[in-house]
């Protein structure tokens, strides 16, 4: 049997929308590397409120009679309707959601249907459906992202005070508050928020009018349906209208980012919530239980939210190879460009949900992360800006002083402040008691009252001002 066949034998008829000059219709390989109609139904919405917006345009520049638009405008609204309710028969045949759209316009209104595509391509079409898809996803993508906020605040504002060892190199460092930690991902947020609205801005230039590649010469009125769309001007020009996804990589960017602090915020999660540690408790709405173990608790909605991670980068990853190296202007290669964005949004959409679940159920073990920071010495960075202050002594000089005092303080399995003040004098014999304050792990903590820091009094006006920032 030939490829070009289909399956049973029977010749494909041409394509009824651009079959003009072809007398058989693909092979069904063809049919399947070529249509997108299963993914970029998902554009359908957009797809009508564009063709809307054109044909209005068409009318109003007496290019089609205004009886034609009403009948479309009609038509075009039913078909939203019968879509939304699921009576719509989506066609493979038909490729795309553009010609299904197309054709079921047609049943309904007859050879008015065919006036719709005057002045516009399906370049210029999908380039605007994406946009306007891509915009609606940043709206959603912003919404669930402060509200993950709002969760981060408020665990901030009910732990302002609660002391747990800060990390680097996840080795104990210095005392922090468990609110400090919180706010840390409040600000990364805030930045993904401002790298969508960096994205939507730069976004919301209309390509409808840009036809296939050069324009038309139909005397259409660009600004109209650009105002219409909400897009703030028309793009500038057509070549670059439809064969930009700049704003599909930019927007897929800023996802693979907000993506990474999310799953920052995971793996402290499982970190956090492994036996060891126990700084905090999840709920059991986002936790599972082992089959075998009875004693676990595992953070899988968590691990979930670190491994999505994966894929909405891999999206990012495959939409840069799929545009390096095309020629201007449209290429079909664009076409594999929603399904990325597609998969990246819905991964993204979800891992933020159960962020924000987890974090408005969890409950830090206040007492339990108190007692690890007694562990760790974590105050001699204290006593080191102590000696420094007190008695004098060069910063570097202060450290060394302050590494013996460590080192005593570990052969002896004492902490800083059980240490005698002989012990301490044998090491700096100028050391007097007034010390001991700068060993508290409380006034370690209270003491970091600059902009920024982690002090319990600086927490709370940092809260309060990201609520007014983000909220
Ligand atoms: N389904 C196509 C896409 O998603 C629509 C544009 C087709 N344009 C064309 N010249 N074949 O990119």
């Amino acid at each position: 049997m030939s490829a070009r066949r289909k399956k049973g034998g029977t010749k494909p008829r041409a394509n009824a929308l651009w079959g003009g000059r072809f007398a058989a219709g693909p092979s069904a390989i063809m049919e399947k590397i070529n249509a997108s109609i299963g993914f970029d139904k998902r554009l359908y919405a957009q797809d009508i409120a564009g063709s809307r917006a054109h044909a209005a345009m068409l009318a109003r520049k007496g290019i089609i009679s205004k009886t034609d638009a009403l009948a479309i405008d009609r038509g075009l609204q039913k078909i939203l309707a019968e879509i939304e309710s699921g009576k719509f028969r989506f066609k493979t045949a038909l490729e795309d959601i553009h010609m299904n759209v197309e054709a079921r316009l047609a049943d309904l209104i007859g050879p008015a249907a065919g006036r719709l595509h005057t002045a516009r391509s399906r370049n210029d079409q999908v380039a605007t459906d994406f946009k306007l898809w891509v915009r609606d996803s940043i709206d959603a993508l912003d919404t669930a992202l402060q509200d993950l906020q709002a969760k981060l605040i408020a665990q901030a504002e009910r732990h302002a005070d609660a002391i747990m060892p800060g990390f680097t190199h996840l080795q104990a460092a210095q005392p922090v508050t468990f609110g400090h930690h919180m706010l840390a991902y409040v600000e990364m947020f805030g930045r993904d928020r401002g790298r969508l609205a960096d994205c939507r801005a730069r976004l919301n230039e209309s390509p409808l009018g840009s036809a296939a590649l050069a324009g038309t010469p139909f005397p259409i009125d660009r600004n109209m349906t650009a105002k219409a769309l909400g897009f703030a001007r028309p793009a500038a020009n057509s070549l670059d209208a439809v064969s930009d996804r700049d704003f599909a990589l930019e927007y897929l960017s800023t996802a693979a980012i907000a993506a990474v602090h999310l799953s920052r915020l995971a793996e402290e999660m499982v970190i956090w919530t492994s036996g060891p540690f126990r700084f905090v408790r999840l709920s059991d709405a986002f936790t599972t239980g082992s089959s075998i173990m009875p004693q676990k608790r595992n953070p899988d909605a968590a691990e979930l939210v670190r491994a999505k991670c994966g894929r909405i980068v891999g999206s990012l990853n495959a939409l840069l190879m799929v545009m390096k190296g095309l020629p201007l202007a449209y290429g079909k290669d664009m076409q594999e460009d929603k399904e990325p964005v597609f998969e990246a949004t819905d991964a993204l959409a979800l891992a933020v949900a159960a962020t924000s679940g987890m974090i408005a159920d969890m409950k830090p073990d206040r007492k339990r992360m108190r007692q690890a920071a007694e562990d760790g010495f974590l105050t001699a960075t204290d006593l080191a800006d102590w000696l420094v202050r007190e008695l004098g002594l060069p910063f570097r000089q202060a450290h060394h002083v302050c590494g013996r005092v460590v080192k005593r303080a570990e052969e002896s399995g004492k902490s800083l402040q059980a240490l005698t003040l002989a012990e301490l004098r044998a090491i700096e014999p100028r050391i007097h008691k007034g010390v001991y304050k700068a060993l508290s792990i409380e006034n370690s903590v209270a003491a970091r009252r600059s902009f920024g820091g982690t002090a319990p009094a600086q927490v709370r006006r940092a809260a309060a001002t990201a609520r007014r920032r983000y909220l």
